[in-house]
């Protein structure tokens, strides 16, 4: 297992700067917090080092709380961006080229970046396409999710679609890209993955499995 020891050499100073953390990692050693990434995915390689972190908790306490579980990338801590209402966490970050340990509480995931005199990634990680940022750089979440204001923080809701992507793909760009009617293919989500996929163009499956939904 070359990537989980590779974890192990990265993150085994780590458990000393732990030791300081008090009551805090005890509890969530006791009740470890769960975490589902929605980017990255683990095991995969990305075109870019900046990129946005995103991971839901999926163990709550009764309350809708748990602790905020610690972001570290490559060993250091990071701060989460905005404090989101949980259960959606997020964090703007910089990547190194190659080899990059991601870790929220309890869980890593290692990811790999292209570029510089980086390496191959290693086999089987296949690449791990992203909704590109605009002009003026990060996507904002709220320019595709609903948002409202809970306690002072965000709760982040759906993605309002198709409504926001017609913000910026245009009916030209839909009929240039899709040579299709658009009125049946308005859900994008049927057919791509927003947030990334492993197949060009952001799709969630082969083409022709898509198309097979409507048609023979
Ligand atoms: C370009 C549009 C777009 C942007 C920008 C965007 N999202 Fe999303 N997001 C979506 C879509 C669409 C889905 C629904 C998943 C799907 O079917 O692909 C989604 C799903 C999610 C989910 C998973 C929800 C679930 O219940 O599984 C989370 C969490 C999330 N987004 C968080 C964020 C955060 C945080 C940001 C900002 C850093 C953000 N999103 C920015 C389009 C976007
Ligand atoms: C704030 C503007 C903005 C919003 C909102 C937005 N996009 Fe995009 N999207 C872009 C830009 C910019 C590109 C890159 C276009 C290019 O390179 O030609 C892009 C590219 C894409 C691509 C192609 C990605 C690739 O790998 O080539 C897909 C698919 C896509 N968007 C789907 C969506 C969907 C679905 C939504 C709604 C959930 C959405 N976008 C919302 C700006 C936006
Ligand atoms: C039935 C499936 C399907 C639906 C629904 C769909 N698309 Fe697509 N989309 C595709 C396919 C297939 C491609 C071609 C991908 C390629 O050429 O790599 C594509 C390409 C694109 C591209 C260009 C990607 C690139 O590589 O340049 C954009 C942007 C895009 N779609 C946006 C949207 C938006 C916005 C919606 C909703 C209004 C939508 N799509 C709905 C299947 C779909
Ligand atoms: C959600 C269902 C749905 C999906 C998925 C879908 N289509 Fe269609 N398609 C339709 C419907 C409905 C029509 C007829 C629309 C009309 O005439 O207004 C159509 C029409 C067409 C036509 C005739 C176009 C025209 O201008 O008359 C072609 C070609 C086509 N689809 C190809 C595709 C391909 C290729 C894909 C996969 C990328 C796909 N369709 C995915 C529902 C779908």
């Amino acid at each position: 297992m070359p990537v989980r020891y590779y974890c192990a050499v990265l993150l085994f100073p780590l458990a000393f700067v732990g030791g300081f953390v008090k009551a805090l990692s005890i509890r969530e050693m006791a009740e470890p917090v769960a975490v589902k990434f929605i980017f990255p995915q683990n095991h995969s390689t990305l075109s870019r080092s900046e990129v946005t972190v995103i991971c839901m908790l999926t163990r709550v306490d009764s309350q809708g709380h748990s602790s905020l579980p610690e972001l570290l990338i490559n060993g250091s801590v990071q701060s989460w961006d905005e404090i989101f209402a949980q259960p959606v966490l997020a964090a703007h970050v910089r990547l190194t080229t190659g080899l990059n340990a991601v870790k929220v509480g309890n869980a890593t995931l290692s990811v790999y970046v292209k570029g510089g005199s980086a390496k191959e990634p290693p086999k089987g990680w296949g690449e791990l396409y992203s909704h590109p940022p605009t002009a003026k750089g990060q996507l904002q979440c709220t320019s595709c999710h609903a948002v409202e204001k809970q306690n002072g923080r965000l709760a982040l809701g759906k993605a309002l679609v198709p409504s926001a992507c017609d913000k910026c793909h245009s009916e030209l760009e839909f009929e240039l890209k899709h040579h299709h009617p658009k009125q049946p293919m308005e859900q994008c989500t049927m057919c791509h993955s927003t947030h990334a996929s492993s197949i060009k163009g952001l799709l969630k499956s082969a083409p022709k499995q898509l198309c097979a939904r409507c048609h023979d």
